[in-house]
């Protein structure tokens, strides 16, 4: 187990603490440290911050189109520049479609010096007398000159997914061993200094297959083709891997993108919800994968969407859950499955999903134009209050409940899992609005008003339906906030859990319902608002200033300690209570003024993860 300090250092590694002296020592001791390390008291400590991933970049969830779902590595410049073109043609870039994206299979070696020379008969234009290596400036230009931005690929590990995974691939780095180490391990400052600093780019996404897929006893490696790399991943195992080596990684690439790409450089992990990265991409990057690559089909991208949709926590303006690129225009959601497209477009758009486009746009069948490019659809996604929104899920039928910017604005998508009809209701208890007022509703892809509704809505769904909602109502008291409704200004400093992995479906911090997808509770009482999760926790509120009280009914669901509750306003300790299992407390906290209010619970004990409890009922009030 390592120390509380040194779990700390390992999670706020952003800057200082992993400066360029002394990051390879740093590695070096996180490659030997036992695993499993446990969150350290320290992390309950107060700060008075909101400490996520702070940049300017990627406020809403960015949006573009990357040509990995369309070609893998069969992708060359004449595609990438045709589908940047047709963005514009088509007016998907007046929408918000910007990033134009290189995915894998650009990079042909790595030289001596450490610089890396780009496969040039695949991006032509990066011929450029002068440059020995390549340039990608004649296409970054290109790409800026539409008016859009661009995105480079790599990896934290010394080797690509696709020289693994596409092994068969001709467009692979070539040369010696240590040539095709592509990868940026060992090279964080060089590469983001090239992709950012001198090729202009606006956007990297950084895999992790390089420390995941060359393991002693693998083919690759036995073959003696690569390098072995002592994986910090192994899928789907967390005590086998090494989340705070994988975090450690992403947060030194992080602080390089800050220093060559500047505030508005675009930071996308990609570790597929692996090493836990799902509880602190927020920490480390723009927007995180919570789930494997999604396939073309209709499993697959359920999988995809439960892998995301209760991590409301997690997401806000800067910092986004990522369940992949969307697959419309292949498989399942293809011309000829326009509903199936329109429910995949609906669930991302509810989840403040990142919307990248991922089929040949040269030739676009004009039905999936129309659903990528609903522009009512994309305003609920890129609403800029970031709020994702709360999963309600009966049976087949899913309802998720987003809160717009503006008194009384909601987006609710109502969704069909299944392959038999259903009927989907949501009741505004969930919407937040008060008892016998009426709600005025459209429907965003049809585009129609529909008659007001009172007290719920119910809609019937078709196979694979989803519909998607508008909707504007009476706030059930117009002075206060359920923290149900400002999910993007809470953030989940220490969810309690160290590196415990929880049991499948399981959220460590979740909005409505306790981590175990049951209700809020405490004995026989449960609470329709509130926050659960586990103690010893903190969460951080970014109240700027708005508000004047804090109150909740602080409940303990489980566990043989009592656990106290404590708030603390700007740092402040401004009220506490002991609660004990099964019992349901009450705290009022004047919070006057604070920039950020905390919400602390300490249990003591020696338990693998705290007792599951929960903030019912917490609101805000002004
Ligand atoms: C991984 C990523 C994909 C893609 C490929 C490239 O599988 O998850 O999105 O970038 O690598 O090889």
């Amino acid at each position: 187990m390592n120390s509380a300090k040194s779990g700390r250092s390992m999670r706020n590694p952003a800057s200082k603490l992993f400066s360029r002296s002394i990051c390879t020592l740093a590695l070096l001791s996180l490659a030997a440290s036992p695993l499993g390390a446990k969150e350290g008291v320290d992390d309950l400590e107060p700060t008075g911050t909101y400490s996520v991933y702070q940049t300017d970049a990627a406020q809403t969830p960015p949006m573009g189109w990357n040509p990995w779902n369309a070609f893998r590595t069969d992708v060359d410049e004449a595609k990438i520049r045709g589908s940047a073109e047709a963005l514009v043609d088509n007016g998907l870039a007046q929408l918000g479609y910007r990033y134009v994206n290189i995915d894998d299979g650009w990079a042909l070696q790595r030289k001596a010096d450490g610089t890396l020379k780009i496969r040039d008969t695949m991006f032509p234009s990066a011929k450029v007398e002068g440059y020995p290596n390549g340039t990608f400036v004649p296409f970054t230009d290109f790409v800026h000159g539409l008016g859009l931005k661009a995105g480079l690929y790599t990896d934290i590990g010394r080797n690509t997914c696709a020289q693994y995974h596409d092994a068969k691939s001709p467009n692979l780095p070539v040369g010696t061993m240590a040539e095709r180490q592509v990868g940026s391990l060992g090279h964080a400052e060089q590469d983001m200094k090239a992709i950012f600093g001198t090729w202009n780019f606006d956007y990297v996404k950084i895999d992790a297959c390089g420390v995941a897929d060359y393991a002693p006893g693998t083919e690759p490696v036995e073959s003696g083709r690569f390098a072995v790399f002592p994986p910090y991943i192994v899928r789907g195992d967390i005590p086998k891997s090494n989340p705070d080596a994988v975090e450690a990684l992403y947060a030194q690439l992080g602080s390089a993108i800050k220093e060559w790409g500047g505030p508005d450089a675009v930071l996308s992990i990609c570790a597929w919800g692996e090493a836990l990265s799902p509880r602190w991409g927020h920490k480390q990057g723009n927007l995180w994968r919570t789930s494997p690559d999604i396939e073309f089909n209709w499993d697959s991208m359920l999988r995809n969407i439960d892998s995301a949709v209760y991590r409301t926590l997690y997401a806000g303006p800067g910092h986004w859950n990522d369940p992949d690129m969307l697959a419309i225009g292949h498989g399942d959601f293809d011309e000829n499955h326009l509903t199936e497209a329109r429910a995949h477009m609906s669930m991302w758009a509810i989840m403040a999903s990142p919307l990248l486009l991922g089929y040949d746009l040269r030739h676009s069948p004009q039905e999936l134009l129309d659903i990528v490019g609903n522009r009512e659809v994309i305003a609920i996604d890129q609403d800029p209050a970031g709020n994702q929104g709360v999963a309600y899920r009966d049976g087949e039928a899913m309802v998720v409940v987003r809160t717009l910017s503006g008194p009384g604005s909601r987006a609710v998508a109502f969704f069909n899992r299944g392959d038999e009809p259903v009927s989907a209701t949501v009741n505004w208890t969930q919407l937040g609005f008060a008892p016998d007022t009426d709600a005025s509703m459209r429907d965003v892809w049809s585009h129609e008003t529909l008659s007001p509704a009172s007290g719920a809505i119910t809609v019937k769904l078709g196979a694979r339906e989803a519909k998607l909602f508008r909707i504007k109502g009476t706030p059930l008291d117009p002075d206060a906030v359920w923290l149900d409704e400002m999910p993007a200004r809470i953030n989940v400093a220490a969810d309690g859990l160290g590196n415990h992995s929880l049991p499948d479906g399981w959220t460590p911090a979740r909005v409505a319902a306790a981590p175990d997808g049951g209700p809020l509770a405490a004995g026989k009482t449960t609470f329709d608002k509130g926050i659960g999760l586990f103690a010893s926790s903190r969460l951080e509120l970014r109240t700027d200033g708005e508000f004047g009280r804090f109150t909740a009914r602080p409940a303990v669901a489980e566990g043989a300690v009592p656990v106290q509750f404590q708030i603390y306003a700007d740092k402040k300790l401004v009220a506490e209570t002991k609660v004990v299992a099964g019992q349901i407390g009450a705290i009022d906290a004047d919070v006057t003024g604070a920039k950020i209010v905390e919400l602390v619970t300490r249990a003591g004990g020696t338990e693998q993860r705290g007792p599951m409890v929960a903030w019912a009922n917490a609101k805000l009030q002004r």
